[in-house]
């Protein structure tokens, strides 16, 4: 495993995910509060492309398979079935699911580079 650029900071977008393929691997990456952010782009789930999801920017989760969850966090919604992640820490919000993979990010002079 090594850095690899993957892109600018200019070319992500705020609340929102960009996608990208490096080494066969999909990357998706966030600028979210100021802070940029990069997810493998597979949710734990059953392997939906997560990044793809909706974002919540209304901090208060919707029901998660009959239960009802109250975050005061933003979270992605999985597009296949609904499951919540945190955005700021991939974390899921239904316990019996695991959390996002988180892929670290440096940015380097407005140069983002992840380790894979
Ligand atoms: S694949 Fe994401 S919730 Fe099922």
């Amino acid at each position: 495993m090594d850095w690899k650029f993957i892109c600018k900071i200019d070319e992500i977008s705020e609340n929102r995910f960009t996608i990208f393929e490096l080494n066969k691997i999909s990357i998706g990456i966030i600028v979210y509060q100021n802070i940029a952010r990069a997810y493998l782009n597979i949710c734990p789930h059953a392997g939906a492309a997560i990044c793809e999801g909706i974002i919540n920017d209304y901090k208060i989760s919707t029901k998660v398979h009959h239960t009802e969850l109250i975050s005061e966090d933003s979270l992605i919604l999985c597009p296949w079935h609904g499951y919540e992640f945190k955005i700021e820490t991939g974390e899921a919000i239904v316990k019996d699911c695991k959390n996002l993979v988180v892929i670290r990010l440096k940015n380097e002079n407005g140069n983002l580079f992840v380790y894979i």
